[in-house]
């Protein structure tokens, strides 16, 4: 038995190894830790359980029969991050440069399959230069396995994709469908065709990371939620991420007991909005000075600032919040904002998240670009996402909510559950001054009448209290109170039991 067992840790010390000391050195030399380096950072010391470490590739082409390395190219299996089981694959580029093989999407699948069998996250450490060359159909097949598992993932079990190296051609569309998107700053990118197929075809001349790197895709094409300086910093945010989302569709995300006291009243939010209705302020100062404890676990911060969303808790339990910025844009709704924001509500309401919407929207962006660009459809994303949503949903308007914005921002027509208005709020069609130019039009060469019109407006609609005469809004409160009523509120919704009529599936306007 002692023999039998020194081979067996022979065999596991081989596996190891990977791709052999040598390119486990060039990975570190660029600055890049290896695939069981990743899972080491990211797990609880020693949780770590590995599945098919024995598992080899079945190729014979291209000299592939006598080269063969234990585990081909990706480490799998689970373990915890604070405790809480997850399911992982972490490419290994030192082992064929992490390129993707039958037997390689196998291993990915087996642990998929499993951890929506168990109820389980996956995480995936994305490190590989595609396709595995020389199996041809047999890696592409592959891909479209694990491609399906992930439309069939999607909405029962979080998953998270790290790019940490090389995700090119078709490779993307995984990561691509999974929930969140991390990516390593300058060793990392995504691109679907890359620079010198974009010189061949459109004569452009752009480098790797220009096109697809962590900058670009948090920045430019909001495919990527975060960029981080590197591989330990962001598998450490990875297992703050992890702390507020649940396990599966069937659980609630992980409660945290505060010492925060729920009726902390913030007084400096009284004078949070400036008096003049056109001047900005930061609303992540009031995202910060509600939550638990200011902690504030922002996504795609660099990547349509018009809105902000992240994750926070409140007394303990997890919300998703969805926030206009009025310090961009003046807070106004866009394309990519709205595709933004609408993505992040529907995982909410997957997951059992109550979504807290903090209001002051003037309106949607005009101009070509934007509807050229859609608008109407992109815009019709977040409007649909919070109306099918069935988790609590609670708003809080603190300045402006006009027109269609006003109804798109979790208003009570699309199943607010709460909707708070703090007393200097403006719910309206638009704006006093663009009202009165339009249904005065014929004062418009009298100034002084045309003022006297727009002052008459703002008492008569710039207030809460005509939506709140009909119901529209449940209570005006008083800012430095908003954490208490949002505590309150959410408290009081904690069995909220709604569901939406059987159907197969709906049509959001993709
Ligand atoms: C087999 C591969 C490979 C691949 C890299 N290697 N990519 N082996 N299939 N796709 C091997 C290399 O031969 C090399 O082996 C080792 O991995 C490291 O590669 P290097 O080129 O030395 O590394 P580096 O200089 O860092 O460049 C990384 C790279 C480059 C940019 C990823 O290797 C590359 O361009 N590879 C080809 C990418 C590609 O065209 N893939 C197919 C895309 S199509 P040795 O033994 O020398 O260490 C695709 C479609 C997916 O993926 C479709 C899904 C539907």
């Amino acid at each position: 038995m002692k023999q039998i067992l020194e081979q067996l840790e022979k065999k596991r010390s081989a596996a190891r190894m990977g791709g052999g000391q040598k390119r486990i050195d060039a990975q570190h030399a660029k600055g890049r830790l290896t695939a069981r380096e990743r899972i080491e950072v990211l797990f609880d010391p020693g949780s770590f359980e590995e599945w098919d470490m024995f598992v080899e590739h079945r190729c014979t082409d291209f000299g592939m029969a006598d080269n063969h390395i234990p585990g081909d190219g990706v480490v799998t299996g689970y373990g915890t991050i604070n405790g809480r089981l997850v399911f992982v694959f972490s490419q290994d580029f030192t082992v064929f440069g992490g390129a993707l093989s039958e037997a390689f999407a196998e291993k990915i699948c087996k642990i998929m399959d499993k951890a929506m069998q168990v109820g389980a996250p996956v995480i995936g450490l994305n490190d590989s230069g595609g396709a595995r060359i020389q199996e041809g159909v047999a890696s592409l097949a592959g891909y479209a396995e694990v491609f399906q598992r992930n439309v069939m993932a999607s909405g029962v079990i979080p998953q998270i994709s790290m790019i940490m190296g090389p995700c090119a051609g078709g490779a993307v569309y995984s990561p691509a469908m999974t929930d969140f998107i991390f990516m390593v700053k300058d060793s990392s990118y995504m691109f679907v065709t890359g620079p010198e197929v974009v010189k061949t075809v459109t004569h452009e001349s752009v480098t790797a990371q220009e096109l697809g790197g962590a900058i670009t895709h948090t920045t430019k094409s909001g495919v990527a939620d975060l960029a981080f300086e590197n591989d330990v910093e962001a598998l450490l945010m990875l297992r703050r991420l992890f702390n507020y989302i649940p396990a599966s569709n069937r659980e609630k995300a992980p409660y945290r007991p505060t010492l925060d006291p729920v009726e902390r009243a913030d007084m400096s939010l009284n004078t949070l909005v400036p008096a003049n209705p056109n001047l900005p302020y930061d609303m992540k100062e009031l995202i910060i000075k509600t939550v638990d404890d200011a902690e504030f676990f922002e996504l795609q911060p660099d990547y349509a600032g018009n809105i902000v969303i992240g994750f926070a808790r409140m007394d303990g339990h997890v919300v998703g919040i969805v926030a206009n910025q009025p310090l961009v844009l003046a807070g106004c709704l866009d394309i990519k904002s709205a595709i933004k924001a609408g993505r992040f509500v529907r995982f909410c309401d997957a997951f059992n998240i109550p979504v807290i919407t903090f209001v002051d929207v003037p309106g949607f962006m005009p101009g070509t670009a934007q509807e050229y660009g859609g608008i109407i459809k992109h815009g019709a994303k977040l409007l649909y996402a919070y109306a099918e949503c069935t988790v609590p949903k609670i708003t809080v308007i603190t300045r402006k909510a006009y027109g269609g914005a006003y109804d798109v921002m979790s208003s009570k027509h699309l199943r607010g559950d709460v909707n708070f208005a703090w007393p200097n709020a403006e719910i309206a069609v638009m704006g006093a001054k663009g009202a009165v130019e339009i249904i005065f039009r014929q004062d418009k060469d009298d100034p002084e009448k045309l003022a006297q019109r727009e002052a008459e407006y703002k008492a008569r609609f710039a207030n809460p209290f005509v939506a709140g005469a009909r119901g529209f809004i449940d209570d005006v409160i008083k800012p430095h109170e908003t954490r208490l009523r949002i505590c309150r509120s959410l408290a009081m919704l904690k069995d909220k039991k709604l569901e939406n009529p059987w159907r197969k599936h709906g049509n959001i306007p993709l």
